[in-house]
């Protein structure tokens, strides 16, 4: 593969990316229960107008491009109003959930280098819910995440794990909001009690509930509390490319005030370049996401957003109540918003089966690993484009279940499984490509079925299937000709 000698017309350029989408997830079906967040054709024209009027605007540098500074002030502060905070609260527009996540860990490695320099290994105190963004921002920070159970059947965290896990090294408490695998909000207060008790900071990870959540409070839904305004909880991270229905590549970061903020920003004069400051992670950027997240949030208005927010619910509720019905599943907690997990209760129906088979349909559905006390489980988000589809998904979904209940799981997988429980580090590449071999990932290509690699990487102890995801991704991205 090289660039062309010459370049290429227009019209070709775009046929071949058409048809390189080819087996992409046909996300406008309203089938694709997770990645999505699909406001209708309207939102989306609006959203592509201000992304390609600002696509060349460099955020880098607010006081070149001041428009691009009036935007993410605006932007924050819609986004702050919303979630009732006070004018004291300040906040910065970042690419998405993961860099508010490192920038809240971050911020609060600063402050403790600033006010405990006692502490020389930081510790983060998480329930096994938290996002994995977490895990990451931990592992580039250089933080030791301490994890916590969750409660058996609520699946929310467990406030009297994280108690004990608090030890002097402990520089932040982590709430989610919800969290996304099950759907369901930690005990906000508690935990933020808990921090304020211990002289600790508190982030409540609101990044897929923020929006969503604030919205169905305005409807009259009882919503557990999350927001800043809750005593002990010191910043908060929302995203609006999630149910914002923004471009992706928007989020924001929100800290109780301009003190707590000053960790999270960065400024460089040392080099022989032009003197830098950042408040997020990625310097030089396209104003786009910028642009279209304020226009959506502009054209959506409370209304708009009201009126998705109710029909999403609706559906949420339809899907859950038609799942509940059948014999042998069941959904995971009380879910607080319009996601959720189904599990199986019975060895007769095998879940990631079932997302394989529903794949058939056009369904696509999120296949969740067992973790401690949750078990497998397939995750469904809804958005907006499912809404018309909730009833078909029902029919696809009964037929679907009744059609692999009762297919075994071959005997090879369930001696593998049992094999590989037991594996230890030392595992190096050879093991590797025989694993990869075995469970049908072989050259390039994804694999035809996520069944069977499901099964097998859920079986591995947690370090040794996160080593097999990194050498997969580095194999599939190959060097080549
Ligand atoms: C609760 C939560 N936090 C953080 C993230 C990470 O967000 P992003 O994928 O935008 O980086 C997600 C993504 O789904 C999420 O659900």
């Amino acid at each position: 593969m090289k660039i062309p000698p010459k370049g290429l017309p227009k019209e070709e350029i775009f046929k071949v990316l058409q048809s390189y989408k080819g087996h992409d997830l046909d996300w406008q079906s309203g089938k694709v229960l997770g990645f999505i967040y699909d406001a209708g054709e309207k939102a989306q024209e609006v959203t592509h107008e201000a992304y390609c009027m600002y696509l060349t605007e460099n955020a880098l540098d607010p006081l070149s491009f001041p428009s691009l500074l009036r935007l993410e002030n605006e932007v924050v502060r819609m986004t702050a109003n919303l979630l009732g905070c006070d004018n004291e609260v300040v906040g910065n527009f970042t690419s998405g959930g993961t860099e508010s996540l490192i920038l809240a860990v971050k911020t609060a490695r600063d402050y403790s280098r600033a006010v405990k320099p006692h502490i020389t290994e930081p510790e983060l105190v998480l329930p096994i819910t938290a996002h994995s963004s977490l895990f990451k921002a931990c592992h580039y920070l250089g933080i030791n995440p301490v994890v916590t159970r969750v409660h058996d059947d609520s699946f929310v965290a467990d406030v009297d794990a994280m108690r004990k896990a608090i030890t002097e090294n402990t520089i932040l408490l982590v709430a989610s909001a919800p969290g996304y695998a099950h759907g369901v909000v930690d005990p906000v207060p508690e935990i933020a009690a808990l921090a304020l008790e211990k002289d600790l900071l508190c982030h409540v990870d609101a990044c897929v509930g923020g929006i969503h959540l604030s919205y169905m409070r305005k409807l009259g839904y009882d919503v557990p509390d999350f927001g800043l305004n809750v005593p002990g909880v010191t910043s908060l991270s929302v995203d609006l490319h999630k149910y914002g229905y923004a471009a992706k590549g928007a989020s924001i970061i929100l800290h109780k005030n301009k003190e707590l903020r000053k960790f999270q920003i960065w400024g460089c004069s040392r080099w022989t370049g032009y003197p830098v400051i950042n408040a997020a992670i990625t310097s030089a950027k396209s104003g786009g996401p910028m642009a279209a997240a304020w226009a959506v949030l502009n054209y959506m208005g409370n209304d708009g957003y009201m009126e998705i927010v109710k029909e999403v619910m609706e559906a949420t509720q339809l899907m859950i109540d038609g799942v509940s019905r059948i014999d042998g599943l069941r959904v995971l907690g009380k879910p607080d918003m319009c996601m959720f997990a189904l599990a199986s209760t019975t060895d007769k129906i095998n879940v990631y089966h079932l997302a394989e088979e529903m794949k058939k349909t056009g369904w696509y559905l999120q296949p969740q690993f067992a973790r401690e006390n949750s078990p497998s489980n397939l995750h469904l988000s809804l958005n907006r484009s499912t809404v018309p589809q909730a009833n078909s998904f029902l029919k696809d979904f009964e037929a679907t279940v009744e059609e692999i209940r009762n297919r075994e799981v071959d005997q090879q997988t369930r001696d593998l499984q049992e094999e590989l429980k037991k594996l230890s580090l030392k595992f190096d590449d050879e093991t590797f490509f025989k694993l990869a071999e075995m469970a049908g990932v072989t050259g390039t290509e994804p694999p035809q079925r996520m069944d069977k690699v499901n099964m097998l990487l859920e079986a591995l102890p947690y370090d040794i299937s996160e080593y097999v995801l990194v050498e997969y991704l580095n194999n599939m991205m190959a060097a080549g000709s």
